[in-house]
């Protein structure tokens, strides 16, 4: 990729160390909007990309997805989101005409393309364009890279505040691109200054809308639900380095269970481990260096680097 600048760039903004940092920020804006995407089997500049209006994604929200985070040319846990989404996509009959190894070579090519340092792949397959609009055909893919902030290398000193939702999401095993409930509460959620929702049906949590959810109990046992949510594969990854430490339980938690949790935490790609500190009146001791939730965070940011 070619980024010019022109001679008037300099007169106006000699390099010194400050303007340095500007011209950083101005290049990183500028590559924003030159970014290469890949739309159904050709690699284009983001801001040319398209799809047909009748698209069953647009038109009825049939659609799949997955995300996962790139550190300069290192995709993270590549295989295992592509195997998640060649799940999502047979759970929802969408039928792609790609191999898993050909998606692998075009998200490696975009990499090569964009050179971001920090940044996000999504890529997502819709229904494609059904001159009916409602019945499936030959499905469109999407793959967008876009520059995300690199998850800090210590665990947040400031742990989320949960406020739970009754609320199942449709097919919850696959990651779908409905995240309708989930916006749609954003402002509740902040007007009770929390940071998420954590889903629940009659008391039994599953997730929150991005995120999977975890408790320690008093005794140290490691506990996520096992149903009624999408399998993380930040959790898979902490259940794994988990294993090698303490015991592990996948099954169902309830929200009386959580009020006697040692700590509690939620994962994801983006943000590795989160401590969670309250869930409606509920207050979590959960907070310190050398918390077990800390202790993990560190696994799986080791576990990054061997990836
Ligand atoms: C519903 C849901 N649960 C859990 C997660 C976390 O998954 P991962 O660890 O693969 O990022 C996500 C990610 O966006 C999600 O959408």
């Amino acid at each position: 990729m070619i980024v010019m600048i022109n001679h008037d760039f300099f007169k106006t903004y000699p390099l010194d160390h400050e303007n340095h940092e500007n011209l950083c920020s101005i290049i990183q804006k500028t590559l924003t909007c030159i970014m290469i995407s890949y739309i159904n089997g050709t690699f284009i500049d983001s801001t040319a990309a398209s799809i047909p209006v009748n698209d069953l994604g647009l038109q009825r929200g049939y659609g799949v997805f997955d995300f996962l985070r790139v550190k300069g040319s290192q995709p993270l846990f590549l295989q295992q989101h592509i195997d998640r989404l060649y799940r999502s996509l047979e759970y929802m009959r969408l039928q792609l005409p790609y191999s898993k190894e050909e998606l692998i070579t075009i998200i490696q090519s975009m990499i090569h393309q964009n050179q971001l340092q920090h940044s996000g792949i999504r890529i997502t397959v819709t229904g494609g364009a059904s001159p009916d609009g409602y019945t499936p055909v030959e499905p469109h893919l999407i793959i967008v890279q876009q520059p995300i902030p690199e998850p800090p290398d210590n665990m947040l000193t400031s742990p989320y505040q949960l406020v739970t939702y009754s609320y199942s999401r449709q097919l919850p095993e696959v990651k779908t691109t409905d995240y309708l409930m989930a916006l749609w509460l954003q402002p509740w959620i902040k007007k009770q200054n929390a940071q998420d929702v954590l889903y629940h049906s009659d008391g039994w949590v599953s997730e929150c809308p991005r995120s999977n959810f975890f408790i320690i109990t008093p005794d140290n046992v490691l506990v996520t639900p096992d149903s009624g949510m999408l399998k993380g594969v930040t959790r898979a990854n902490i259940l794994s380095v988990a294993r090698e430490i303490m015991q592990v339980e996948e099954r169902s938690v309830n929200l009386e269970e959580i009020r006697t949790a040692k700590e509690a935490f939620i994962s994801s790609s983006t943000k590795r481990i989160i401590p969670v500190s309250a869930i409606d009146d509920m207050h979590l001791n959960t907070y310190s260096s050398n918390s077990i939730s800390a202790q993990l965070f560190e696994a799986l940011r080791m576990l990054e680097n061997k990836n």
